[in-house]
């Protein structure tokens, strides 16, 4: 297994170590000469679609605290989000984590069985688990030791007689949906979580022989990234950049035979290598195309995929407040690959990847922040990426969509 910090990726792309220090630092300095005179919007929002979902300019989507609480919500409390592999939670161990902005807790039993719960005691709130580890008999709150089953009902509570009117079968913890799907724990907090079937069907039938294979993770590695989670889909989905900023990093595959397909929210994408023959072996039961070229994929809003002949990886682009953004490169391929030199190749784009996004979100603190034209064809997914986040929020703010409990928790 390899690990590592986000340090790594700025080194790996050169000159960006200081990129972060300085993002989000500016508050708002109120209105600019000059302002005004090029609508401050891109993508394709307007300023009516901005003012509707609760921003002024179109640099409070990557600045605005408001603005991302309103997306944890609207956009990532009602949809799957990763949270972990499935080699991270084995039987008889639990894992706490957040899943849109809200804590949670997952575990194992020794039977196999995968659990998630909202990880708050029902007595006084506090957090029930912290981290990783083994998990007992009981899961037992660190306060004043009420405990819980495993199937999350209350178990026992300290010096009974102190509360008569209690009722246990009302203090059981708040189950959250939680669903493993090829090796990867996805859960939703929303408690009325979408059919995860329809969500990742692209996938399933695109990525059939990835998904399929025996893989396992072989590397994990976190990040902190200094910029807003949206840039950093919006560059994975930009078709444009890779002559440029990639030029040296990818510069083996055919850019103009990108070919992609948006199904609903979900995203696929594929390029060959210029020259196959210097293809990798590459993973059990692929076919030649897979083996030679490289595919990005996105299971809306926030789980990126990358596959090659050598591996399936994923990274997830976790907001922490709005100009910082956790991330953790989870690579799976056969069990004895060379972890290092996967990380390394990967590393070698997504560095520049993070160095871009981190100097955009600089460039958001400017009051002459905007985007321009967008390319027609190669940066079509930016485009759409967006038009599916504000559809999303505008059907919100319309009230047409089921509003989820409170921070997408539970309504008792
Ligand atoms: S807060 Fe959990 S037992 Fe009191
Ligand atoms: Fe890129």
């Amino acid at each position: 297994m390899t690990a590592g910090t986000g340090a790594d990726l700025r080194a790996a792309a050169g000159t960006g170590a200081d990129l972060g220090a300085a993002a989000g630092a500016a508050d708002d300095p109120g209105v600019a000469p000059g302002v005004g005179t090029r609508p401050a919007t891109g993508f394709g929002w307007s300023p009516d679609e901005l003012a509707a979902v609760g921003v002024g300019h179109w640099r409070d989507l990557y600045t605005s605290a408001d603005f991302a609480a309103r997306e944890q919500m609207s956009v990532f409390a009602p949809r799957w989000s990763l949270v972990a592999s499935v080699e991270e939670i084995p039987p008889g161990h639990y894992l706490a984590t957040t899943v849109a902005g809200v804590p949670v807790a997952l575990w194992r039993g020794s039977d196999g069985a995968l659990r998630a719960f909202h990880n708050i005691c029902p007595h006084r709130g506090i957090l029930l688990l912290q981290g990783t580890g083994p998990i007992g008999r009981f899961v037992t709150c660190p306060y004043h030791q009420w405990s819980f089953e495993r199937d999350g009902s209350l178990a026992r509570i300290p010096q009974p007689e102190q509360f008569p009117d209690a009722d246990p079968s009302a203090l059981a913890l708040h189950e959250v949906a939680v669903a493993e799907w090829h090796g990867l724990v996805l859960a939703c907090v929303s408690g009325d979580a979408p059919d995860l079937d329809g969500q990742t069907a692209l996938l399933e039938d695109r990525l059939a022989h990835f998904l399929h294979a025996p893989l396992v993770e072989v590397a994990r590695v976190d990040y902190a990234v200094e910029c807003n989670w949206k840039l950093l889909v919006e560059n994975h989905v930009d078709v444009y950049h890779l002559w440029y900023l990639h030029q040296r990093s990818l510069a083996a595959y055919r850019h103009t035979s990108f070919q992609w397909r948006w199904e609903g929210p979900t995203w696929w994408s594929y390029e060959p290598l210029s020259d196959p023959s210097g293809a990798p072996a590459g993973l059990a039961g692929l076919s030649e195309d897979e083996r030679t070229g490289i595919g990005a994929h996105l299971l809306f809003p926030n789980l990126m995929l990358v596959t090659t002949g050598d591996y399936l990886a994923t990274y997830d682009a976790r907001p922490d407040g709005p100009t910082r953004t956790r991330m953790t490169l989870r690579v799976r391929s056969h069990p004895d690959a060379d972890a290092d030199a996967l990380v390394a190749s990967i590393r070698s784009f997504l560095a520049e990847d993070v160095k871009a996004c981190e100097a955009v979100q600089l460039a958001t603190a400017s009051p002459w922040y905007s985007v321009g034209p967008t390319a027609r064809r190669h940066e079509e997914p930016v485009r759409t990426f967006h038009r599916i986040l504000r559809d999303d929020l505008l059907a919100r703010m319309a009230g047409a969509e089921r509003q989820p409990g409170p921070a997408g928790g539970p309504s008792r």
